[in-house]
């Protein structure tokens, strides 16, 4: 299957460096885990937001960090990738779009299906690994401006959330309340 052999693919880019490893083991995966589950649950196809799911980020590896461009270069990978297995251009368009509107939750909710459930997928996944952002985050000089920002961004993009996506994280948004009021003191 085209998704085993690109989760292969990423996940051997990845092990060429100690950030790329950690990307791929506390993200990409579970971004793909929850991603396919979501789609199951709301009748996307889960095929488009898997392939997404490995390659939405995946220009931290093979790129740059650089965070404002990374959906647009992550769409020019996926599209060069993709194209080698004459992946179907219908398809290819829904992956692309997937990978465009990942970090806007407003916005992917309200396009297809398969862009909701990667965006959500993507929030669901920092809920899940909180540990994993904050220390990335320390290797930075604002630290404790990201770390801030990463609560806020979790606690905003709570309500707009597909509900079933929710129940999931539940417990582990309740845990990850309770370390941003830590923090706080
Ligand atoms: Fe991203
Ligand atoms: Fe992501």
């Amino acid at each position: 299957m085209l998704a085993d052999y690109i989760r292969e693919y990423v996940k051997g880019e990845c092990g060429n460096s100690a950030m790329g490893r950690e990307l791929y083991e506390n993200h990409l995966i579970l971004v793909a885990h929850y991603g396919i589950k979501l789609a199951m649950e709301t009748g996307a196809d889960p095929e488009i937001v898997e392939l997404a799911a490995y390659l939405h980020d995946f220009s931290f590896v093979i790129d740059d960090m650089d965070v404002k461009q990374h959906e647009a270069k992550g769409v020019a990978i996926a599209d060069k990738l993709l194209r080698q297995f004459n992946y179907p251009h219908d398809k290819l368009e829904r992956v692309k779009s997937c990978i465009l509107n990942h970090s806007s939750l407003s916005r992917a909710c309200g396009a297809s299906r398969e862009e909701g459930c990667l965006a959500n997928a993507d929030v669901m996944s920092r809920i899940a690994k909180p540990d994993y952002w904050i220390n990335v985050f320390s290797m930075t000089s604002n630290e404790e401006e990201l770390i801030k920002r990463f609560y806020e961004q979790i606690e905003r993009s709570w309500p707009l959330m597909m509900p079933f996506a929710r129940a999931i994280v539940e417990d582990m948004y309740n845990e990850l309340l309770k370390k941003k009021a830590f923090i706080e003191v």
